[in-house]
């Protein structure tokens, strides 16, 4: 595989997180809730410095709620609180700012011990890969548009504090983290995600990744979406796969001359639907 990040990319995105790091209470680290894994950085741990931290599952609506399920129970042996919502439509967004409090508690506890009265409100910091969803998570959380221009070369703005509610404020930027793609498995499941564009792969190989994990985990709902028949049998016959992707075309009309399969268009419409939700909820990475 021939992505990577350039490592002075990778060191400039590290050093504005830890900037910000130095202004702020509690990360919000925001994962997609179908790839827990593969949308984290691998570095995460390090990065944060030990920053008190709830690790969101975002785009909740589109996986597979049991095994959001069990990745919860996973992050919770790990000491981390992990919450599944959709920024898109806002769902459980409201639970963030009440577990905020919560990881913070001993925290203002000691403050209002110490006689503060009135302990300011808990700083935040959205960071994530790109793509996982952390603008529209803080324009959710603020209520409004918030122009994401701070990050932009010839731009310049000062940090401003987005209210979120009376108890906490959020950073206006996210801090950007890079994903590991050195691992082919973990290349193909972003591209199929949308979290990196596939036309940095090979768009039917990665529709061929798509349709050989939905075969073997997900077949009902696939086979009934395109009204499949015949579920087949040796999934590591690359044959069979590519004969689910033809009839899937065929379905949806991606011919070429000579009533062909277009395989290239036939790839397309997979991977848009499967992302926009249209077959059902699915998790691409279980914790067991
Ligand atoms: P980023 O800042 O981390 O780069 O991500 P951004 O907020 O731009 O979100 C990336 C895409 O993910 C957007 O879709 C956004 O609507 C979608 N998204 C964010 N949160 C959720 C969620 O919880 N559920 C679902 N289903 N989608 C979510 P897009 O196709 O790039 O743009 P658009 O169609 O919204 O215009």
């Amino acid at each position: 595989m021939t992505i990577q990040w350039f490592p002075g990319h990778m060191t400039k995105a590290r050093r504005q997180i830890q900037e910000k790091l130095k202004l702020i209470d509690l990360v919000i680290e925001l994962i997609d809730a179908r790839l827990p894994q593969s949308s984290r950085n691998p570095m995460i741990d390090e990065i944060l410095q030990g920053k008190p931290r709830i690790v969101v599952m975002n785009k909740a609506d589109l996986a597979d709620p049991e095994v959001t399920k069990q990745w919860i129970a996973e992050f919770k042996e790990q000491g981390l609180t992990a919450l599944p919502l959709d920024a898109a439509t806002g769902t459980g967004v409201k639970d963030l700012p009440v577990q905020a409090r919560l990881l913070m508690k001993d925290k203002i506890d000691k403050q209002l011990a110490k006689g503060i009265k009135n302990p300011r409100p808990i700083r935040a910091l959205i960071v994530g890969i790109p793509n996982v969803g952390k603008s529209t998570l803080i324009n959710r959380l603020a209520g409004r548009n918030i122009a994401a221009t701070g990050d932009r070369p010839g731009v310049t703005k000062g940090q401003q504090w987005i209210k979120v509610g009376t108890e906490m404020e959020l950073l206006d930027t996210p801090g950007i983290l890079w994903p590991k793609f050195e691992d082919q498995n973990v290349g193909y499941r972003l591209a199929v995600t949308g979290a990196i564009k596939e036309e940095i792969l090979n768009v039917e190989e990665v529709a061929f990744y798509a349709v050989k994990y939905l075969v073997q985990y997900y077949w009902e709902p696939f086979a009934d979406r395109f009204e499949l028949k015949e579920k087949p049998e040796e999934l590591e016959e690359p044959d069979q796969i590519v004969a689910v992707m033809e009839a899937v075309g065929r379905k949806r009309g991606c011919l070429m001359g000579g009533g062909r399969v277009d395989l290239e268009k036939a790839s397309r419409t997979i991977l848009r639907e499967l992302r926009a939700g249209k077959m059902g909820r699915y998790s691409m990475e279980a914790p067991y």
